[in-house]
């Protein structure tokens, strides 16, 4: 057998080898440091990310399947991410998150790693920094919460909060309602249960390869969870025995597989962004691109919340992620391995769907084509992406005139005005929300309609924005638009009152202003300065480094691989 890399910290009886086990000796043995696997359990547990509160007790489970299959199991939290609770935003944080998470696993005596997350940007925070360091790694997510319930209705946690807001806008709710509505919202542990981000992530992390199959959208109060991960605890034994890496398990078949597990299930935008970032960890070409041409002619076929109508509790008593893959087994990569070594298509065969009112057969779609449409022209040369699955129909052929928004502080000030000179074929453009701008990116793309609008009974118009959007909205929303105003992109030009024109089945975006205009026009002057000039710490190297969404939003010096070794000892 090889040398472990533990050893390298464990093993000999130099005065390094000595304080490496002393220090460890609160707990640990003399059979700790016998050549077994030492595994970290990278754990996002947090009181402050409340989705991810509960890991501590999964990580329990993980370690006894570590220790029971003859490896030391230790607890390493790393940096969490709550997305409602960050300021400004959690994606600001994605990318440090990473960052911080890469250093500790290299800079630690181990093996392999178990990966454990939830909330929004945690899972891709952690396959991002395990994609580099490129050790032996499983993920486990840490599911969805229950369906809550008011008024004897279930109410989808994140999606319904836009939706009762929006009500109490338009004066079809009251107050007093939605103020009520707050204590069902969320109604256990758990991430939230629409297919939202979280839940879009745990589930293109399986069909990525990087979790047990099968585990992905296990509610958070399920025992089944702990189960799982009391079996990822002793399946990461044997990957490391096998020296199974993310770079044996992760190829372009892996995203292919992704790409097509985002679309049928309707899954959120915000996993282009992630799934671009951890390809870039991997030097897997991925492109904007592949998400159109793969996805696009794939099936929507879960019916699940903010596209549909259904939550995950009713996803996983339909069939969970298996069943929807076995619809389109012939789209995948048959190729494409999973931690086990085997390809995940080898794990459809048995997979049934049991409510056809939440998944449905690939001859009977919700909608023919799902996915992500990426857009391009002179208003996103380098792309923009919208959810048509999300989208008003009649909405995704549009012409309108922009009414313009240079920060998301414009937007709140005058949204409401009762003199604001719009109507319902009117294009909402808000700009200042890219990755640098913000800075990081935020979900404020599906900015709220003008309350005059929502008044005369309509829900939807087409928006605008470099800023990303929730993955529980809806709306026929325009996002990731790069480049983004403040890197220069084309958005800082439009002025209030120029016609745009939104071609989704044709995949433009059209400014209708002529090339020699655009030239001699100049970003307004309120735009620039309300854009983000950092000059200490965390936020001013990323304003210097981020890229734009359309390569991920990662930073330029981060993409690729770091690999595993450190050589100077601390002593
Ligand atoms: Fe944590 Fe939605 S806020 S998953």
């Amino acid at each position: 057998m090889a040398k472990r890399r533990s050893a390298e910290w464990y093993a000999g009886s130099d005065r390094n080898a000595y304080i490496h086990r002393a220090w460890m000796r609160r707990g640990l043995d003399d059979n700790a440091f016998d050549g077994r696997p030492h595994v970290a359990i990278a754990n996002t547990a947090s009181d402050l990310t409340p989705c991810n509160a509960h890991l501590d007790e999964v990580m329990h489970s993980v370690k006894e399947g570590v220790f029971e299959a003859g490896g030391v199991a230790l607890n390493l939290p790393v940096v969490s991410l709550g997305e409602t609770q960050v300021r400004p935003t959690a994606m600001l944080w994605r990318n440090m998150a990473a960052m911080a998470t890469e250093e500790m696993i290299r800079a630690n005596p181990i093996d392999g790693v178990v990966l454990l997350g939830g909330c929004d940007k945690t899972i891709p925070s952690l396959l991002m920094a395990a994609a580099s360091v490129d050790l032996p790694s499983v993920v486990v997510p840490g599911g969805p919460m229950k369906t809550g319930t008011f008024q004897g209705v279930p109410l989808g946690c994140g999606t319904d909060v836009w939706r009762l807001s929006e009500e109490t806008r338009g004066g079809t709710l009251s107050q007093e309602q939605f103020l009520r509505s707050e204590s069902s919202m969320i109604s256990s542990r758990g991430h939230c249960n629409t297919m939202g981000t979280a839940s879009t992530m745990a589930l293109v992390t399986e069909a990525l390869g990087m979790t047990i199959p099968g585990i992905a959208g296990t509610s958070a109060v399920d025992s089944r969870l702990l189960e799982k991960s009391h079996e990822t605890g002793r399946f990461i034994v044997e990957m490391i025995d096998a020296g199974r890496r993310p770079s044996d398990i992760i190829s372009s078949g892996s995203f292919h597989n992704a790409i097509v597990t985002l679309a049928a299930v309707g899954g959120s935008t915000n996993a282009v962004v992630h799934l671009l970032a951890i390809a870039g960890r991997l030097n897997i070409e991925l492109t904007l691109d592949d998400f159109d041409r793969i996805g696009s002619r794939v099936p929507l076929l879960v019916n699940l919340q903010p596209a549909g109508r259904f939550l995950m509790d009713d996803f996983q008593r339909a069939g969970g992620l298996l069943s929807v893959l076995r619809e389109v087994k012939d789209l995948l990569d048959p190729d494409a391995l999973t931690v086990t070594g085997r390809p995940l298509v080898s794990y459809l065969d048995d997979a049934q769907i049991w409510d056809l009112d939440v998944i449905s057969r690939r001859d009977s779609p919700l909608a023919q084509e799902a996915g992500v449409a990426v857009l391009r022209g002179n208003l996103a040369p380098t792309g923009a992406v919208i959810k048509p699955a999300a989208a008003s129909p009649d909405l995704l052929r549009h012409r309108g005139k922009a009414l313009v928004f240079d920060s998301i502080e414009d937007m709140h000030a005058r949204i409401d005005d009762p003199t604001l000179d719009v109507d319902a074929d009117s294009v909402l453009v808000l700009r200042g929300c890219g990755p640098r701008g913000y800075p990081g990116m935020p979900e404020v793309a599906n900015m709220p309609l003008p309350k005059k609008i929502l008044e005369m009974g309509i829900r939807d118009m087409v928006r605008i924005c470099d800023g990303r959007m929730s993955g529980t909205a809806y709306g026929t929303v325009v996002l990731h638009v790069s480049p983004e105003a403040a890197a220069g992109g084309p958005l800082g030009l439009v002025q209030t009152g120029d016609y745009i024109t939104l071609d989704v089945p044709g995949r433009t975006l059209t400014l209708e202003v002529s090339d020699e205009e655009l030239n001699g026009r100049r970003p307004s002057v309120a735009m620039q300065e309300a854009f983000a000039k950092p000059d200490r710490g965390w936020e001013h190297l990323y304003v210097q480094h981020v890229l734009q969404a359309d390569s991920g939003a990662d930073l330029d010096f981060l993409r690729g691989s770091s690999g595993d070794q450190v050589t100077r000892e601390s002593h």
